[in-house]
């Protein structure tokens, strides 16, 4: 579908992240020049920022296969046995929310990432034994929203650790000209920098909301994608000047309202808006802690003046 082939293919299409592309281009040339499997490569950082896309590249730079899957969908460690006896030399197996993983899958990928190597058991009680079986160098390429819940032994066996950044303004504004081009709709500087402005940082939803723009570009206008169209679409789907949406407004406002801007514990704003946890840490929470917003301490979070100034609200003495 269209969502795929917005997708960067090789390092040279891909914006931004300068640090973290131009040290993977030596490592891979690196890599290919010995003619050995790159090392292994853990990408963290907020969802969005294109840790599934540089793995596909990593996959084409090197000319090798990538098989994908997760930390959840790896179950027992036969299936990951499985997936693992059926690469090929070289290949790459990409693991998306790698920090999910269980104990027991993740005691066979140490031998596998350290030795290539998999370490099976054969029989039960006193006559068990376990047998080696060789496997092909692969690259184990790791994607998280949260190192911190690696375990150390697993994040000890990556060779390269790159933390992706949320995208400037600049970044963010070239990637929707690029969207644009591809999806064949016109688009002005400014507009592609509405759009960027209001993207939280992060080149999926700048794509999402071209999309939607676009559909009101067809529908209300003539198809090319003016500023005006823009704001009118983005005031519509209720993404605010700074591209904070609906849930975002309620976890603020739940916050400076309900609990008199803080502290207040994650379960209870999770709770007390009907969202989960998780979705409020790994999602929303890092933009609104980046823009200054939202701040963390021991007692919970707290919502900052800067939160209160946003929704016209008078900062409490
Ligand atoms: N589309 C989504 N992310 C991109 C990126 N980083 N560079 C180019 N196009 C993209």
């Amino acid at each position: 579908g269209v969502e795929y082939s917005l997708r960067p293919r090789y390092l040279s299409e891909y914006i931004g992240q300068k640090v973290v592309k131009e040290n993977l281009k030596v490592y891979i040339e690196a890599a290919k020049l010995r003619k050995e499997s790159l090392d292994h490569v853990l990408l963290y950082g907020p969802p969005g920022l294109g840790k599934t896309t540089l793995s596909t590249i990593i996959a084409n730079e090197l000319g090798v296969n990538i098989r994908t899957t997760s930390g959840p969908a790896i179950e027992r460690p036969g299936d990951l046995a499985a997936i693992l006896t059926n690469l090929q030399h070289g290949d790459v197996l990409f693991i998306d929310e790698i920090h999910r993983l269980n104990r027991s899958v993740e005691e066979v990928l140490y031998p596998a990432m350290e030795d290539y190597a998999l370490d099976i058991i054969i029989g039960k009680g006193p006559s068990a034994r376990s047998v080696r079986l060789d496997l092909p160098p692969f690259t184990l390429i790791g994607a998280t929203t949260r190192a911190g819940l690696l375990s150390a032994p697993l994040r000890d066996r990556f060779g390269v650790v790159s933390r992706l950044e949320y995208y400037t303004m600049d970044e963010l504004a070239f990637i929707v000209s690029r969207s644009a081009d591809i999806l064949e709709v016109g688009i002005n500087q400014q507009a592609s920098e509405e759009i960027a402005l209001r993207s939280r940082g992060t080149p999926r939803i700048a794509n999402r909301l071209l999309k939607r723009v676009r559909d009101f570009a067809q529908v209300k206008g003539n198809g090319v994608i003016t500023e005006e169209i823009t704001q009118e679409a983005l005031q519509q789907i209720q993404v605010d000047r700074l591209g904070l949406d609906q849930i975002d407004h309620k976890l603020l406002l739940a916050i400076i309202q309900r609990f008199r801007g803080g502290p207040v514990g994650l379960d209870t704003i999770a709770a007390t808006i009907g969202e989960e946890s998780h979705t409020i840490e790994d999602v929303y929470e890092p933009y609104l802690l980046q823009i200054g917003f939202l701040q963390r301490s021991p007692r919970g979070r707290i919502a900052t003046p800067s939160a209160y100034q946003h929704f016209n609200l008078e900062v409490p003495s």
